[in-house]
């Protein structure tokens, strides 16, 4: 899309790949950055010949952060009134599933974009971390939330209260990241991870995604029951159908996602 100026967009197939492209400010996550993301998002959750959305950086840092240049000046009452970071929320009502490439830094609002993703994937030398106590604030577009949801309280606290940096090594240890790979290998195989789901039946994907979330908001008894009913609708559709069938009959089965 020619309208990017800080992204690069490209579909893989039936994956929607965004490239986050500020190479000569380590990908910082600036405001209008940020809008190309939720638009490319946005386009790509609406075509329906995309399965699924990865998201990368470059080689040296998927993001390292939201702008801080952009951000040193604002007042209270200017970050207030503009609900400032609000509109980093978009990614959180994307239906399709998104995966995160991560190379290098992903720090502050870098880690945070990755963690807003569904999977996350990362080289052997990426390095995350939330080192906004170190600038004088706190994480501010969901890193106290999702990485103590990740990794549990005590890790959490150490990595946000000492703003140190983890290795992906670490990170998938805790549980956060779900793969390492070799650097030059991590946005191959994200993108061969979106085809395989872009591959399988879409409404069951997003009934997949959309209970797995709903982990995080509710109860054990209502989670299960919410994830019961979602299972039953599926028997509406020609996919589960077909899904059934060919097994039973040895073959493989042709989702037509309807
Ligand atoms: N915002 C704006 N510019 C940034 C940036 C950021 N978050 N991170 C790096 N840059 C810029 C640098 O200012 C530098 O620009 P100039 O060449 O114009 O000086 C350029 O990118 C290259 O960076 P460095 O020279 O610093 O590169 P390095 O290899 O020496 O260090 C680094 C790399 C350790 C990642 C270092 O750049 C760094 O510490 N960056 C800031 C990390 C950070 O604090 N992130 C949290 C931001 S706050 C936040 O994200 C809030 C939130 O919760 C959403």
């Amino acid at each position: 899309n020619p309208h990017y100026h800080n992204i690069i967009t490209e579909s893989h197939g039936k994956v929607g790949l965004i490239t986050l492209n500020r190479p000569k400010a380590l990908n910082a996550l600036s405001s209008d950055l940020f809008h190309e993301v939720n638009d490319a998002l946005v386009k790509y959750d609406d075509d329906s010949n995309i399965g699924a959305i990865v998201i990368t950086g470059s080689e040296r840092a998927f993001a390292a952060g939201a702008d801080i240049k952009e951000m040193s000046d604002q007042t209270f009452a200017q970050v207030y009134k503009s609900d400032f970071l609000g509109h980093w929320g978009k990614i959180n009502d994307i239906k399709k599933p998104t995966i995160a490439a991560v190379n290098g830094f992903a720090l502050g609002g870098g880690c945070e974009l990755a963690m807003c993703c569904d999977i996350i994937y990362a080289g052997e030398k990426a390095l995350f971390g939330q080192p906004e106590i170190k600038l004088g604030v706190i994480p501010g577009a969901g890193g106290t939330q999702r990485l103590v949801r990740a990794i549990g309280k005590s890790k959490a606290m150490e990595i946000v209260l000492s703003g140190r940096n983890f290795s992906a090594q670490e990170a998938e240890r805790w549980g956060l990241v779900s793969k390492i790979l070799p650097s030059d290998k991590v946005l191959d195989e994200a993108i061969k991870l979106g085809q395989d789901i872009a591959n399988l039946s879409q409404p069951a994907i997003q009934a997949a995604k959309e209970s797995i979330n709903a982990a995080f908001e509710l109860s054990l008894k209502e989670g299960c029951h919410f994830e019961r009913r979602l299972f039953q609708s599926l028997f509406s559709l020609n996919d589960q159908k077909e899904g059934m069938s060919a097994f039973v009959e040895k073959r493989e089965p042709k989702w037509t996602n309807d």
